[in-house]
């Protein structure tokens, strides 16, 4: 296992197989979507392998693909069946919109994927034409279903949003009575892909929390995964499990065992750094596994204690806001 300079286990990777979406979230990106990468600035498949293969050789445990949305990329499956032979992997997790995955989900649980998590802000068919711009609930709903019925861990991310769907608190942690998901709430954060300065956060942790609790006052505070970023909750005799992602108002900097690969191939060692390796320049430079090697344990004891304070510290002097969208940096 490899430590960072903060003595943090660098036992996760967040892979982003693809910066293209095929919805349009107003906190993740513009209408026109963003200016997505030529196909030959994303890694290859067999390059995202190698990577993989070397970062388990170092103690990477688990790898969460991401994107952008992972379905919009052909060849996903086999590439997924490739990683799942890896050894020393012990967990294959996916974060998707859920749009085009219904037909993948048999073979995804034949892979052994554990977990995925599914983005869905709300259970209104208008508002989430709204918020994503597209008219894609019932898709998304019926991968909710197939998810459960394959006996998939399924957690349900919702941002939580002032004047959007704060209406569907209730409905969405409702769905725990009869179903054994994970609802989790999330504090929206400044991934927009226009620049924007940190909102003006309307709905924190307290708020979602106090919100619930003013209809199910028993919401009992349950213990959390190690590493988790979402605090758990549940209302007792419910099946499912409600969760809060404090993205903005805590930091879970002090545990992070995370690091993010783009699908350009950048490597970063924090939500918030801007990159600190370019491992595709490495790779079509004809690095050896060793020489990549080097480079991650280089990175890995130069990561920040707490990059969120840092990135808060950052725009506070330079007034100049994040420009990245979530869909580039894989969430
Ligand atoms: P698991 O713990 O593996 O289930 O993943 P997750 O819940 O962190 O991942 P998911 O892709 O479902 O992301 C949920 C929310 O957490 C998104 O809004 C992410 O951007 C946010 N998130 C994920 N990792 C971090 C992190 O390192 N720091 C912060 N602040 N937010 C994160
Ligand atoms: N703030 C918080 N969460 C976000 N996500 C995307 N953009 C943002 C944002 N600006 C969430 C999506 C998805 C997860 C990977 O990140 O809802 O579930
Ligand atoms: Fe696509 Fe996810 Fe961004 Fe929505 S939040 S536009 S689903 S990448």
């Amino acid at each position: 296992m490899i430590y960072d300079n903060h003595n943090r286990p660098i036992t996760y990777l967040r892979l982003a197989v693809t910066d293209r979406c095929n919805l349009r979230c107003f906190y993740c990106m513009p209408e026109e979507g963003i200016k997505y990468l030529p196909k030959h600035q994303v890694l290859t498949f067999e390059e995202m392998e190698r990577v993989v293969r070397v970062l388990a050789r170092l103690g990477v445990q688990k790898v969460r693909i991401t994107g952008g949305e992972p379905f919009v990329r052909s060849g996903l499956m086999d590439f997924m069946h490739r990683l799942a032979e890896i050894d020393g992997l012990d967990d294959l997790s996916m974060t998707t919109n859920g749009v085009l995955t219904a037909p993948h989900i048999e073979k995804m649980a034949a892979l052994g994927v554990k977990a995925v998590n599914l983005s869905l802000d709300t259970l209104d068919r208008e508002r989430f034409r709204k918020i994503t711009r597209r008219d894609e609930l019932p898709a998304v709903l019926k991968t909710l279903d197939a998810l459960l019925k394959a006996g998939i861990q399924t957690k349900i991310n919702a941002v939580v949003m002032e004047g959007q769907n704060t209406q569907d608190i209730l409905p969405l942690a409702e769905m725990t009575r009869d179903l054994p998901v994970d609802v989790r709430f999330i504090e929206e954060m400044p991934f927009n892909g226009e620049g924007s300065h940190y909102p003006v956060l309307h709905w924190t942790h307290r708020r979602i929390v106090d919100e619930i609790r003013s209809h199910y006052p028993d919401l009992q505070k349950q213990p959390d995964p190690p590493f988790s970023t979402s605090a758990t909750y549940q209302i007792p005799g419910h099946q499912g499990t409600i969760g809060v992602i404090a993205a903005f108002s805590r930091t879970f900097c002090g545990t992070c065992n995370r690091i993010r690969l783009t699908a350009q191939g950048t490597l970063k060692t924090c939500l918030y750094d801007n990159g600190v390796l370019d491992v595709r320049a490495l790779l079509r430079g004809g690095a050896s596994d060793s020489e990549l090697t080097t480079a991650f344990l280089q990175a890995f004891s130069h990561r920040p204690a707490n990059g969120f304070e840092a990135e808060q510290q950052r725009e506070t002097l330079s007034g100049i806001p994040i420009s990245e969208s979530m869909s580039t940096i894989g969430g």
